[in-house]
């Protein structure tokens, strides 16, 4: 099934480098052409013969070594790769690749490569545990490389612990997954909305938060990539509007309420990312407010329309998931969202996590089925949080059409 994608396998120097050779096995029954890079340390552990028995093709290890006649071995594998997958992935090797370092092949190709970057960590337990890997680890999440968490188990030196590379079938199966993007969704449409709303006091004042647009975006783009057509409706944001997506542009509440309106009736699935305004100035002024004296003002504010209550009090087949940003009792406050609007799933957004909610390239939520199921997604680039929500999309789809 991985016939025509091609691998960058890296093995880095660490005990775990032996099992490199079954990882390259696993690829290559499944159809991928795979090349090995490994460091000079992982020489020392495991010699590039084995490697390029069972690649049937060179190992490459210098950086100042390129078998390819005129070429630039960490340029032509970085331009070849579908995917580079680092496995076993050292502590030094991710604090080089998280420093942008670039002098080796291995570090040198994965700055190059535009290829999705897959690193297997595995190391002593004090040392993945230790702050400046954890560092380096989330900012290379953060920079979307994907991650495969090691597992607890014999490490070197007969210890046991956190830190043993992840199983070969799961490393496997994750390098699969991003070589061949699901298309679940083909056929399917979706409403998404992203961003904030500003509800304006005044021509040149305005009542705002801090959504990027950076979630419902990201959703956006991976629900395309798995095959949907997607509608985008999206506050004022600073993203680029991703290509092949129907983005709306609006600025205010009543804005987004009567754009969401328009497309809601041809769409299956309705996911609402933005941060909308609950309120809004009851009298917005037509000229600007004038300073005056000195003493403060009084602001009156009236509700916003509430867009999702009013989706799911009529959903009809439709699949509606809402969001909800919390800074405190996150599951209760969710549920009641859930139960309250008649959603089909929430997603709850402790906004109070670092690296989670507002801005930031990650997050971590929490999802509640209206069947009572809880589904946590653990810190991870939007990217990957957009993928788990899908997942739950496309399950819910699948459910509705089968139980019409
Ligand atoms: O944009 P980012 O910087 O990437 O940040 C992502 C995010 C933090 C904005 C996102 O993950 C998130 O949590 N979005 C929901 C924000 C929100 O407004 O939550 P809420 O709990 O106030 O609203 C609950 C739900 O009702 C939301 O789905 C919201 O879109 C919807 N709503 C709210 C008010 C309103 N008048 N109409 C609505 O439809």
């Amino acid at each position: 099934m991985l016939k025509g994608k091609a691998v960058v396998l890296g093995v880095t120097g660490g005990i775990a480098a032996y099992k490199a050779a079954e990882i390259l096995r696993g690829l290559k029954k499944n159809g991928a052409d795979v090349a090995v890079v490994m460091t000079a340390n992982a020489g020392r552990f495991v010699a590039p013969l084995t490697f390029e028995a069972l690649s049937g093709r060179p190992v490459s290890v210098d950086l100042f070594d390129p078998p390819a006649p005129g070429g630039m071995e960490h340029l032509t594998l970085a331009k070849w790769a579908d995917l580079v997958l680092i496995a076993p992935a050292t502590a030094n090797t991710i604090a080089k690749l998280a420093a942008g370092l670039a002098d080796d092949l291995m570090s040198t190709l994965a700055l190059a490569t535009t290829a999705p970057l897959l690193i297997a960590p595995a190391m002593n337990t004090r040392m993945i545990r230790h702050p400046a890997t954890e560092a380096n680890l989330a900012a290379l999440a953060g920079r979307g490389v994907h991650i495969i968490k090691p597992e607890t188990g014999a490490l070197a030196e007969e210890e046991e612990g956190y830190g043993r590379l992840a199983s070969t079938e799961s490393i496997v199966r994750r390098a699969s997954e991003l070589l061949l993007p699901r298309h679940d969704l083909a056929g399917r449409r979706l409403l998404v909305t992203a961003g904030p709303t500003r509800e304006a006091l005044d021509p040149v004042r305005y009542i705002s938060n801090r959504s990027s647009g950076k979630m419902g975006f990201a959703i956006a783009v991976r629900a395309l990539s798995r095959g949907a057509a997607v509608t985008l409706v999206h506050g004022p944001v600073s993203l680029e509007i991703p290509a092949g997506v129907h983005a709306v542009a609006v600025l205010s509440a009543g804005e987004m309420q009567a754009a969401v309106k328009e497309h809601l009736e041809a769409s299956d699935a309705v996911i609402m990312t933005a941060a909308v305004a609950d309120f809004r100035p009851a009298d917005p002024r037509p000229g600007k407010i004038k300073k005056g004296g000195t003493d403060g003002m009084v602001l009156e504010m009236e509700a916003t329309p509430d867009i999702l209550g009013g989706i799911g009090r009529n959903k009809g087949r439709r699949i509606v998931v809402g969001f909800a940003a919390e800074t405190s009792d996150l599951e209760k406050n969710a549920r009641k969202k859930l139960a309250e609007k008649n959603l089909d799933l929430i997603v709850a957004n402790d906004v109070t996590v670092p690296g989670a909610g507002f801005e930031s390239d990650t997050n971590q939520v929490e999802m509640f089925t209206r069947t009572g199921r809880r589904i946590p997604v653990p810190l991870l680039p939007k990217e990957e949080v957009a993928e788990r929500i899908l997942d739950q999309v496309a399950s819910l789809l699948e459910q509705a059409e089968e139980g019409a």
